[in-house]
């Protein structure tokens, strides 16, 4: 089949920020203990952190990491991760029914991400606890004065704030599944009056209030506005969370979930606009999509778990190339809404729903989501531009879906078109043309491509049946995307 994307130079939908390439750490099954933190490993640095994993989070690019929950953060008391570790409580830890040794907390996390590169969107508990709650943790993490929590963290060997300048205001406040779950007007006020102060503290600092943790929630909709006419003035972005499973093994269903991914976006965005308007406000509430991902495999083992034990292997889906898709047709939602969403976090990133796998004492691996997000990361920077896409298509659930899944990304820096490009059908490859208005001269020069035959193929550490290999590129011929493949295409001026 035949499918076509026109892009125009002038037309652009955003400027990209790069922290749409965030993920997440939750103190959850083994992400932090056997994943990030393992001081008995081979590879572990003085601080305890395996180098393997840090080398693997290193190539994904990932600019900014969410911590340290997730449903965990809404029993967490964060200076149980403080100070001397001797004398650091362990806890039963409700949201996951596993023990928390509070071996690892700001303190340590704070460390890593300096050695991943990476920034953090910190958490605060708005579940059982409140506003003095994220004060106190917010003055140890940035105070600069001469005061309590401040000085606290003086003693505790850190010198210099932790500059933390991304701030959730708890977790999916909204869902019944989550520790002092609230109403939409219960969060809206106490949202509302966290960052008012919260902002008193340190006016630099940017905060993100709960949207709803699904589109499905019966919520959706009332739930933003409620808590937007509280906090509207107070905050900067409203989350949105989403993940998709294919357990009714329907792959053309699975892949055209971004389209409600979509949806779910431009829905939130209006909710947003419909609060500016009615507050008659100049500012504009942007977007985080905190979590996303997709999320199934693990679920029925992970009933079988037993409870109240330290890093049990919870939520550990072992990724398959079609997964990979899904993941590839989410990130190009992304880039094509990037006038919206500013940050958004792949859930998560060890282990746990995660794009790299651990053995305890063991390797360290990439799953197959690892490839397309290390790809987007790596060169999806600059301006996505608008496109008209030419493509046959297909029908689920009443919905007509493009074969063609795709975004296109002028990077001025580098002044280059990158070019990300889906075929969705099982059956039939695609030949593409590309035509780019106004970028005189503009060549294909780069072709990688993710493909496997086997749609439920997944890596190990012992075998990488899913990996990226580049494709030959030669001028005039066209250019042919594998049926069920994912692309990237790197279009250059010819020198
Ligand atoms: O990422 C796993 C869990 O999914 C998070 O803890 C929670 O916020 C969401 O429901």
């Amino acid at each position: 089949m035949k499918a076509s994307i026109t892009a125009n130079k002038k037309f652009i939908i955003g400027e990209i920020d790069r922290r749409i390439y965030g993920s997440f750490i939750e103190h959850l099954g083994r992400a932090v203990y056997g994943g990030i933190y393992e001081p008995s490993h081979p590879n572990a640095d003085a601080d305890g952190f395996r180098t393997d994993v840090i080398e693997l989070v290193k190539k994904l690019n990932v600019p900014i990491v969410r911590y340290p929950g997730g449903n965990f953060v809404s029993g967490y008391h964060w200076e149980d991760g403080t100070g001397d570790r001797q004398k650091r409580p362990k806890r039963m830890e409700l949201a996951w029914s596993a023990v928390e040794t509070n071996e690892v907390g700001i303190d340590e996390f704070q460390a890593w991400a300096k050695k991943a590169d990476t920034e953090i969107m910190m958490a605060v508990n708005l579940g059982t606890r409140g506003i003095g709650d994220a004060l106190n943790c917010l003055e140890y993490c940035n105070g600069t004065a001469d005061t309590h929590y401040a000085n606290m963290r003086r003693k505790n060997g850190f010198e210099e704030p932790f500059g933390i300048k991304v701030w959730c205001l708890g977790n999916e406040m909204d869902a019944d599944w989550q520790i002092g779950h609230k109403t939409a007007e219960e969060y809206g006020r106490l949202a509302a009056e966290t960052a008012r102060a919260m902002k008193k503290l340190d006016p630099s600092i940017k905060l993100v209030a709960c949207g709803s943790s699904g589109r499905w929630m019966k919520s959706f909709g009332e739930w933003e506005l409620t808590v937007l006419d509280h906090a509207y003035d107070a905050i900067d972005y409203v989350s949105l969370h989403t993940y998709y499973d294919n357990f009714g093994d329907d792959t053309p269903l699975f892949l055209s979930r971004c389209e409600e991914m979509d949806a779910f976006i431009k829905e939130t965005a209006a909710l947003c606009d419909a609060a500016k308007v009615k507050k008659k406000s100049q500012k504009t509430v942007d977007l985080s999509f905190d979590e996303w991902n997709v999320w199934y495999h693990s679920r029925m083992q992970d009933k079988k778990i037993e409870k109240w034990t330290v890093a049990p292997a919870q939520l550990e889906d072992i990724y398959t190339f079609e997964d990979a898709l899904v993941v590839g047709c989410m990130l190009i939602t992304l880039q094509n809404n990037c006038d919206r969403v500013k940050m958004a976090c792949l859930a998560q990133l060890v282990n746990v729903i995660a794009p790299i796998m651990t053995e305890n004492g063991g390797k360290a691996w990439a799953q197959t989501i690892f490839y397309p997000f290390m790809y987007a990361s790596a060169y999806g920077n600059g301006s996505t531009l608008r496109t008209v896409i030419e493509s046959e298509s297909y029908c689920v659930n009443n919905r007509t879906v493009p074969y063609l899944a795709s975004s296109v990304i002028y990077n001025t820096a580098e002044n280059e078109i990158v070019v990300y490009a889906i075929n969705r059908s099982l059956d039939e490859d695609m030949e593409l043309s590309v035509a780019l208005e106004n970028f005189e001269g503009f060549c294909l020069t780069e072709h990688i491509e993710l493909y496997s035959d086997d749609l439920k193929a997944e890596n190990s550490g012992d075998e990488e049946r899913v990996s990226p290999r580049r494709v030959n590129v030669a001028s005039g011929e066209a250019i042919t995307l594998k049926k069920h493949s994912w692309n990237m295409l790197k279009f250059k001026p010819l020198a």
